[in-house]
Protein backbone atom coordinates (compact mmCIF):
# COMPACT_ATOMS: atom_id res chain seq x y z
CA UNK A 1 0.00 0.00 0.00
CA UNK A 2 1.17 3.36 -0.83
CA UNK A 3 0.67 6.16 1.69
CA UNK A 4 -0.15 9.25 -0.36
CA UNK A 5 1.41 11.35 2.85
CA UNK A 6 4.70 10.43 4.41
CA UNK A 7 4.96 12.54 6.83
CA UNK A 8 2.02 12.90 9.63
CA UNK A 9 1.65 14.84 12.61
CA UNK A 10 -1.31 14.50 14.69
CA UNK A 11 -2.72 17.17 17.64
CA UNK A 12 -5.33 16.04 20.05
CA UNK A 13 -7.23 17.77 22.57
CA UNK A 14 -9.76 16.71 25.37
CA UNK A 15 -12.16 16.66 22.32
CA UNK A 16 -11.06 13.32 21.45
CA UNK A 17 -11.51 12.08 24.82
CA UNK A 18 -15.09 13.64 24.99
CA UNK A 19 -16.55 10.57 23.08
CA UNK A 20 -14.78 8.40 25.91
CA UNK A 21 -16.96 10.16 28.92
CA UNK A 22 -14.05 12.51 29.90
CA UNK A 23 -15.07 16.48 30.54
CA UNK A 24 -13.23 19.01 28.11
CA UNK A 25 -12.09 22.16 29.62
CA UNK A 26 -13.57 24.83 28.15
CA UNK A 27 -17.47 23.16 26.84
CA UNK A 28 -20.50 23.34 28.45
CA UNK A 29 -19.94 22.65 32.21
CA UNK A 30 -16.32 21.87 30.83
CA UNK A 31 -13.30 21.31 33.84
CA UNK A 32 -12.82 25.28 33.70
CA UNK A 33 -16.07 25.87 34.95
CA UNK A 34 -15.73 24.80 38.45
CA UNK A 35 -12.38 25.91 39.35
CA UNK A 36 -10.07 28.86 38.53
CA UNK A 37 -7.48 28.10 36.27
CA UNK A 38 -4.84 29.30 38.39
CA UNK A 39 -6.43 27.92 41.39
CA UNK A 40 -5.53 24.69 40.12
CA UNK A 41 -3.59 24.29 36.62
CA UNK A 42 -0.36 26.29 38.05
CA UNK A 43 2.55 26.43 40.38
CA UNK A 44 0.91 29.33 42.28
CA UNK A 45 -1.90 27.57 43.09
CA UNK A 46 -0.24 24.51 44.05
CA UNK A 47 2.27 26.54 46.33
CA UNK A 48 -0.91 27.97 47.61
CA UNK A 49 -3.22 25.51 48.38
CA UNK A 50 -1.63 21.94 47.39
CA UNK A 51 -4.59 19.59 48.89
CA UNK A 52 -6.79 21.36 46.37
CA UNK A 53 -4.79 20.64 43.82
CA UNK A 54 -3.79 17.50 44.80
CA UNK A 55 -7.47 16.58 45.40
CA UNK A 56 -8.58 18.19 41.90
CA UNK A 57 -6.06 16.09 39.90
CA UNK A 58 -6.58 12.98 42.02
CA UNK A 59 -10.16 12.86 40.82
CA UNK A 60 -9.19 13.30 37.37
CA UNK A 61 -7.10 10.09 38.37
CA UNK A 62 -9.38 8.14 39.75
CA UNK A 63 -11.73 8.60 36.46
CA UNK A 64 -8.91 6.75 34.77
CA UNK A 65 -9.68 3.63 36.83
CA UNK A 66 -13.13 3.34 36.13
CA UNK A 67 -13.77 0.33 33.91
CA UNK A 68 -16.46 1.84 32.30
CA UNK A 69 -14.07 4.57 30.96
CA UNK A 70 -12.45 2.97 27.42
CA UNK A 71 -10.68 4.40 24.10
CA UNK A 72 -13.27 5.21 21.61
CA UNK A 73 -12.97 4.86 17.99
CA UNK A 74 -11.52 7.85 17.60
CA UNK A 75 -8.15 6.47 19.24
CA UNK A 76 -8.14 3.32 18.20
CA UNK A 77 -8.33 5.01 14.16
CA UNK A 78 -4.63 7.18 15.07
CA UNK A 79 -3.11 3.65 16.84
CA UNK A 80 -4.49 1.84 13.24
CA UNK A 81 -3.21 4.94 11.14
CA UNK A 82 0.24 5.10 13.16
CA UNK A 83 0.73 1.04 12.43
CA UNK A 84 -0.44 1.60 8.14
CA UNK A 85 2.19 4.63 8.26
CA UNK A 86 5.37 2.99 9.39
CA UNK A 87 4.40 -0.35 7.31
CA UNK A 88 4.51 1.87 4.55
CA UNK A 89 7.92 3.65 5.21
CA UNK A 90 6.21 6.95 6.69
CA UNK A 91 6.74 8.38 9.81
CA UNK A 92 3.82 9.31 12.05
CA UNK A 93 3.97 11.76 15.12
CA UNK A 94 1.29 11.86 17.68
CA UNK A 95 1.31 14.83 19.79
CA UNK A 96 -1.72 15.45 22.24
CA UNK A 97 -2.48 18.12 25.31
CA UNK A 98 -4.51 15.16 26.78
CA UNK A 99 -3.05 14.23 30.20
CA UNK A 100 -5.41 11.28 30.57
CA UNK A 101 -4.16 7.35 29.53
CA UNK A 102 -6.82 6.60 26.19
CA UNK A 103 -4.19 6.97 23.49
CA UNK A 104 -1.96 4.51 25.40
CA UNK A 105 -4.72 2.14 25.63
CA UNK A 106 -5.61 2.22 22.24
CA UNK A 107 -2.38 0.77 21.33
CA UNK A 108 -0.44 4.70 19.62
CA UNK A 109 2.87 3.96 20.47
CA UNK A 110 4.80 6.80 19.15
CA UNK A 111 2.83 9.85 20.99
CA UNK A 112 4.28 12.80 22.58
CA UNK A 113 2.13 13.58 25.89
CA UNK A 114 3.18 17.76 25.83
CA UNK A 115 0.97 18.25 28.92
CA UNK A 116 2.00 15.54 30.89
CA UNK A 117 0.22 12.57 31.92
CA UNK A 118 -1.92 12.01 34.89
CA UNK A 119 -0.72 8.63 36.04
CA UNK A 120 2.46 9.92 36.85
CA UNK A 121 4.27 12.09 40.02
CA UNK A 122 6.98 14.44 39.99
CA UNK A 123 9.69 15.23 42.27
CA UNK A 124 9.67 19.09 41.52
CA UNK A 125 13.65 19.21 42.42
CA UNK A 126 15.24 16.34 40.26
CA UNK A 127 12.38 16.48 37.10
CA UNK A 128 12.13 12.75 37.51
CA UNK A 129 8.48 11.27 37.11
CA UNK A 130 7.34 7.78 38.34
CA UNK A 131 4.24 5.97 37.28
CA UNK A 132 1.53 7.31 40.05
CA UNK A 133 -1.85 5.52 39.37
CA UNK A 134 -3.70 6.32 42.82
CA UNK A 135 -4.23 9.29 45.12
CA UNK A 136 -1.23 11.38 45.20
CA UNK A 137 -1.60 13.14 48.66
CA UNK A 138 0.76 15.75 50.80
CA UNK A 139 3.16 13.56 52.56
CA UNK A 140 3.63 11.22 49.09
CA UNK A 141 7.31 12.22 49.44
CA UNK A 142 10.13 11.26 46.40
CA UNK A 143 12.90 9.09 47.26
CA UNK A 144 15.48 10.12 44.51
CA UNK A 145 16.45 13.17 47.05
CA UNK A 146 17.42 13.63 50.43
CA UNK A 147 15.81 15.17 52.04
CA UNK A 148 12.84 14.08 50.12
CA UNK A 149 10.82 16.24 48.42
CA UNK A 150 6.98 16.40 48.09
CA UNK A 151 5.73 14.62 44.71
CA UNK A 152 3.46 17.09 42.84
CA UNK A 153 1.29 16.07 39.35
CA UNK A 154 3.14 15.66 36.21
CA UNK A 155 1.03 18.16 34.59
CA UNK A 156 2.34 20.75 32.53
CA UNK A 157 0.42 23.96 34.44
CA UNK A 158 0.14 27.68 33.02
CA UNK A 159 3.59 29.15 32.91
CA UNK A 160 5.63 26.02 32.58
CA UNK A 161 7.46 24.63 29.01
CA UNK A 162 5.68 21.72 27.57
CA UNK A 163 7.54 17.98 27.34
CA UNK A 164 9.23 17.32 24.11
CA UNK A 165 8.70 20.59 22.29
CA UNK A 166 12.05 20.13 20.27
CA UNK A 167 10.53 16.59 19.01
CA UNK A 168 7.10 18.63 18.48
CA UNK A 169 9.01 21.23 16.05
CA UNK A 170 10.98 19.03 14.43
CA UNK A 171 8.15 16.70 13.22
CA UNK A 172 6.16 19.50 12.15
CA UNK A 173 8.98 20.72 10.12
CA UNK A 174 9.01 17.68 8.37
CA UNK A 175 5.17 17.11 7.94
CA UNK A 176 3.14 16.70 4.87
CA UNK A 177 0.12 16.00 6.23
CA UNK A 178 -1.11 17.61 9.85
CA UNK A 179 -4.31 16.89 11.72
CA UNK A 180 -5.54 18.93 14.69
CA UNK A 181 -8.48 16.82 16.66
CA UNK A 182 -10.34 18.45 19.29
CA UNK A 183 -8.75 21.26 20.62
CA UNK A 184 -9.71 24.59 20.65
CA UNK A 185 -6.38 26.40 19.47
CA UNK A 186 -6.68 28.55 22.43
CA UNK A 187 -3.50 27.73 24.37
CA UNK A 188 -0.04 27.98 23.23
CA UNK A 189 2.52 26.50 22.06
CA UNK A 190 -0.02 23.92 20.56
CA UNK A 191 -2.33 26.17 19.00
CA UNK A 192 0.65 27.14 17.30
CA UNK A 193 1.35 23.89 15.61
CA UNK A 194 -0.68 24.53 12.88
CA UNK A 195 1.11 27.64 11.53
CA UNK A 196 4.72 25.43 11.80
CA UNK A 197 2.83 22.79 9.56
CA UNK A 198 1.52 25.51 7.07
CA UNK A 199 4.78 27.05 7.07
CA UNK A 200 6.38 24.02 6.11
CA UNK A 201 4.00 23.26 3.01
CA UNK A 202 2.14 20.76 4.77
CA UNK A 203 -1.74 20.02 4.18
CA UNK A 204 -3.69 20.94 7.21
CA UNK A 205 -6.69 19.88 8.54
CA UNK A 206 -8.68 20.21 11.49
CA UNK A 207 -11.28 17.76 12.89
CA UNK A 208 -13.83 19.24 15.09
CA UNK A 209 -17.01 19.90 16.46
CA UNK A 210 -16.96 23.04 15.16
CA UNK A 211 -14.55 25.23 12.97
CA UNK A 212 -12.23 27.23 14.91
CA UNK A 213 -10.54 30.55 13.83
CA UNK A 214 -7.40 28.95 12.74
CA UNK A 215 -5.45 28.76 9.89
CA UNK A 216 -6.56 25.37 8.11
CA UNK A 217 -6.80 23.59 4.85
CA UNK A 218 -9.70 21.93 5.54
CA UNK A 219 -11.87 21.69 9.07
CA UNK A 220 -14.07 18.70 9.03
CA UNK A 221 -16.99 19.00 11.72
CA UNK A 222 -18.53 16.17 13.46
CA UNK A 223 -17.47 13.98 16.63
CA UNK A 224 -14.11 12.54 17.09
CA UNK A 225 -15.50 9.14 17.33
CA UNK A 226 -17.05 9.33 13.72
CA UNK A 227 -14.87 11.65 11.90
CA UNK A 228 -11.37 10.18 12.99
CA UNK A 229 -11.91 6.50 11.50
CA UNK A 230 -13.75 8.25 8.29
CA UNK A 231 -10.84 10.76 7.43
CA UNK A 232 -8.07 8.32 8.05
CA UNK A 233 -10.28 5.75 6.30
CA UNK A 234 -10.25 7.79 3.30
CA UNK A 235 -6.54 8.29 3.71
CA UNK A 236 -5.60 4.51 3.48
CA UNK A 237 -7.81 3.18 0.99
N1 LIG B 1 -15.38 15.52 18.98
C1 LIG B 1 -14.53 16.42 18.45
N2 LIG B 1 -14.25 17.61 19.04
C2 LIG B 1 -14.87 17.87 20.20
C3 LIG B 1 -15.78 16.98 20.82
C4 LIG B 1 -16.02 15.75 20.15
N3 LIG B 1 -16.88 14.85 20.65
N4 LIG B 1 -16.23 17.55 21.98
C5 LIG B 1 -15.62 18.75 22.09
N5 LIG B 1 -14.81 18.95 21.01
C6 LIG B 1 -13.94 20.10 20.74
C7 LIG B 1 -14.50 21.44 21.14
O1 LIG B 1 -15.22 22.01 20.05
C8 LIG B 1 -13.22 22.24 21.44
O2 LIG B 1 -12.73 22.85 20.26
O3 LIG B 1 -12.80 19.90 21.54
C9 LIG B 1 -12.23 21.16 21.89
C10 LIG B 1 -11.99 21.17 23.38
O4 LIG B 1 -11.35 22.38 23.68
P1 LIG B 1 -10.74 22.61 25.13
O5 LIG B 1 -11.76 22.20 26.15
O6 LIG B 1 -10.18 23.99 25.15
O7 LIG B 1 -9.57 21.54 25.25
P2 LIG B 1 -8.10 21.62 24.63
O8 LIG B 1 -8.11 22.35 23.33
O9 LIG B 1 -7.55 20.25 24.67
O10 LIG B 1 -7.34 22.53 25.73
C11 LIG B 1 -5.96 22.68 25.53
O11 LIG B 1 -5.84 23.87 27.62
O12 LIG B 1 -6.73 23.92 29.69
C12 LIG B 1 -5.59 23.62 29.00
O13 LIG B 1 -3.88 22.10 29.48
C13 LIG B 1 -5.23 22.17 29.15
O14 LIG B 1 -4.47 20.61 27.47
C14 LIG B 1 -5.45 21.59 27.77
C15 LIG B 1 -5.28 22.82 26.87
Amino acid sequence: MTLKYKNIVVLTGAGISADSGISTFRGQDGLWENHRIQDVASPEGFAENPELVLSFYNLRREQLLDSELKPNPGHYALAEVELACLAAGGQFTLISQNVDNLHQRAGSQRLISMHGQLQSALCPASGQAIDWTGPLNLGDKCNCCQPSNQLRPDIVWFGEVPYYMGECMEALENADLFVAIGTSGQVYPAAGFVDAANAAGARTVELNLEKTSHDFDEAIEGSAAEVVPDFFENLLA
